[in-house]
Order: C-alpha cells, then structure tokens, then sequence
C-alpha cells in the first residue's frame, strides 16, 4: 500500500515509518514539525534505506492537505499527528481541540474528496477515563478527565460516525504506555523541555541530565504502593499498526473498530526504575512525591481482541523496553539536538 504517515517524524510515528517500509509499503510523511526534529529524518531513511518523500506542514491547512492528496494516489493513511501533553492540554485547552480535531476534519475531507478508503487513528487509553475496571477493554464506555482526553474521545466519535456513513474504513488502536526505541539506538523518544512522562524521565537521571525522579504517590493500593502502568515497546506498537492497516484491507466489511495495544501487564513505577537501573548499570535516585492529580491507581489493557482479530500480540519485555530505551539515551544524550 502507499500509506500516508501524518506526524511520522514523531516518537511512535518515526518507528511506524521503519516498519511499514519493511513490510513492503511505500511511505509518505507529513509532519508540522512542531513536536519533531527535522534531523530524525536522515536516520529514517538510513534505517529504512530508502528515501522517504516528507512533506513539511500543518495537517490543518485544507488547501496543503487537499493539494496533497490530489498528487499522491494513497491507499490510507495513518493518523499520529496531534498534540499529546496531558498538563499542557489544560493550559492551552483551545490548541488542543483546534490541533486535534482540526487535523482530523481536514484529513477526513481530503480522504472523501480524493476517495481514500482506509483510516488507523492513534487513539490512547485515556479514553477509559476514569475506569476502575482492569483490564480493561474495548467495550467499555468512553470519557475524559482533562482536554487531551477529550480530543481523543471526541475524535473517535467523529471519526465512527464518518465511517458509518459510508466514508473511510477506520481502526482505532488504544495505545497505552509507549516505552522503549528502536534496536539501534538512533531514533528514540525525544520530548522537549521537562518529560512529562515516566520512562525518559528516568533514562534523563540515568545519563545525568536529571538529578532525581519523583515518585508520584506510594500510598496506592497495589504491592509496593505505586501506580500501575501497561507499558508497551514502540515497536511492539509500530508492528500493531502495520497489523491494523493489513486487517482493514482484508476485511472491507469493517466500518471501525476499536483496538487496544497492550501487553495486558501492570508494572509499578519502581519496578520501572529498579529495571532501568538494571539495563543501563546506573543509579536512578528518586524521592517519593504525592499523588500526582488525576493519575490512576492501576490501568493495564485486555489485549485479547487484537491477539484474535489482528493476529497482533506484544512480544517485548520491560528489560528489553529499558535497554533499547537506554541505548538511545546514551547514543544521544541531548536527544536529536546533539
Ligand atoms: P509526538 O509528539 O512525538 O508525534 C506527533 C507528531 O505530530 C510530531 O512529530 C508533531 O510534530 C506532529 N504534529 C502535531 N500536530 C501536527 C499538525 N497539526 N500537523 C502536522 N503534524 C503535526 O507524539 P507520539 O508520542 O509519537 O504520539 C503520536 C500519536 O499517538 C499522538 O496522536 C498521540 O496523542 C498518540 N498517543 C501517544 C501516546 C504516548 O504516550 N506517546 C499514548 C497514546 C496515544
Ligand atoms: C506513568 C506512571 C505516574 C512521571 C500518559 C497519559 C496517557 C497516555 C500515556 C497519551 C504514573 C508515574 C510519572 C514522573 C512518576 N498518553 N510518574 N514520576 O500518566 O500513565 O499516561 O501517557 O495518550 O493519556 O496520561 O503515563 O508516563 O506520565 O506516568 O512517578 O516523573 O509514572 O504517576 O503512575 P500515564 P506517565
């Protein structure tokens, strides 16, 4: 298939992107570039070996998007591009929902007007809102506790409703904690500023660019007190995607459907950090903080219906996941800025 990659030069996308290259698909990207570095591209095609024809521009601007789509005979499209900052979304609500929704309203009509057929959106976990119910699965009902949560709910309303209307098919893979990099070593997770999120925390104190990590909450009821995550290798998540975008194609009668991409294992915040001292041979000192608001106490997926629809399964182990994770750190330690 020629697949067109929205936000492919990001974490989870830039991974996709090897992969589906790999698996004999051609690839086009478009990326704004607003939570990306340009110089993750050289090492794509490296990876890849092959060029990769990018396109540098916001997903929004229907004119771009439309003109694109006129020229490049896609089969479908994979959807990463979107803002994704828990915290930041409550701040800047209004760049959320504009980005988020935004981008899907103009990747919709571009599809209708240019007759593509298949859609794989990155929806996330956080539409489980505030569930208790572990694992958790598909049919559960969907809410939000802060506005990223919302675009992504809101977004997959849109995007079934369209499906059901006779436009694009659609799958809606319910990541949950992506971790871990490429074997290699060269792409990697990169946030900018302060990481908001568990695991580059922790490889930043482990290659010193951090002093210590704050344990959010050790009062939980779980084993050792801290919050329980399902975290999955990216390219255990990259592979889910080349596995949703096959099944589509197979399976014309699909409208959408939603996939959760999980290992179906909890892991504490320190059974994280113990593994990352593990994998890297360096300390990561940490204080316990409080709770930090509006975290769970335990959330890991029910994996079952990609193992039996999509043939899909999580392969990687949390050691693996903090390996590969530090071999990026430590090959890159300012991430792509070096
Ligand atoms: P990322 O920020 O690394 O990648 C997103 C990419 O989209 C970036 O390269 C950014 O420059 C680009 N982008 C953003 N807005 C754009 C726009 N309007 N037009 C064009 N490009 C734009 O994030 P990621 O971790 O790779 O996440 C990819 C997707 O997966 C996001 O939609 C995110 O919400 C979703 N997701 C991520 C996680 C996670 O923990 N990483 C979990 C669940 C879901
Ligand atoms: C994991 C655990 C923290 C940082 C988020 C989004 C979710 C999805 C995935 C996009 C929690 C603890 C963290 C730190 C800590 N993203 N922690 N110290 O919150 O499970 O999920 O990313 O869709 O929507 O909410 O991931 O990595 O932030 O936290 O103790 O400095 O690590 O409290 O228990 P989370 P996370």
């Amino acid at each position: 298939m020629r697949v067109l990659v929205t936000g492919g030069a990001g974490y989870i996308g830039s991974h996709t992107v090897v992969q589906l290259i790999a698996a004999g698909h051609e690839v086009v990207i478009v990326d704004s570039f607003v939570n990306a570095s340009p110089s993750v591209l050289p090492r794509l095609e490296d990876l890849a070996g092959t060029s990769i024809e990018t396109h540098s521009f916001d997903v929004r601007d229907v004119d771009k998007t439309s003109a694109l789509f006129a020229e490049g005979r896609f089969d479908a499209v994979i959807h990463f591009a979107g803002l994704k900052a828990v915290g930041e979304s409550s701040e800047i609500p209004l760049e959320y929902y504009d980005n988020n929704l935004g981008t899907t309203f103009s990747l919709l009509r571009a599809m209708q007007r240019h007759e593509v057929g298949t859609l794989v959106f990155s929806s996330s976990a956080t539409v489980y809102g505030e569930t208790t119910t572990v694992p958790m699965h598909e049919d559960l009902p969907t809410s939000a506790t802060n506005p990223y949560g919302w675009t992504k709910v809101m977004q997959e309303q849109i995007l079934s409703d369209a499906a059901r209307a006779g436009g694009p098919q659609i799958a809606l893979l319910r990541y949950f904690n992506p971790v871990g990099a490429h074997v290699s070593g060269t792409i990697g997770e990169d946030p900018q500023g302060t990481p908001n999120n568990l695991m580059p925390f922790i490889a930043q104190v482990a290659v010193g660019r951090r002093a210590r990590l704050q344990v959010f909450g050790d009062d939980y009821p779980t084993p050792d007190g801290t919050a329980l995550r399902d975290y999955i290798h990216v390219e255990d998540l990259a592979a889910g995607h080349v596995a949703a975008l096959e099944h589509l194609g197979a399976h014309p009668e699909i409208d959408v459907r939603a996939w959760n991409l999980g290992t179906g294992q909890g892991s504490s915040v320190l059974e994280m950090v113990r593994a990352f001292e593990a994998a890297s041979g360096r300390p990561v000192p940490h204080d316990v903080a409080p709770r930090r608001r509006g975290d769970l106490a335990v959330c890991y997926a029910d994996p079952t219906r990609a193992e039996s629809e999509l043939g899909w399964r999580a392969q990687h182990t949390i050691e693996r996941m903090c390996a590969d994770t530090w071999r990026w750190q430590a090959a890159n330690p300012q991430g792509y800025n070096a």
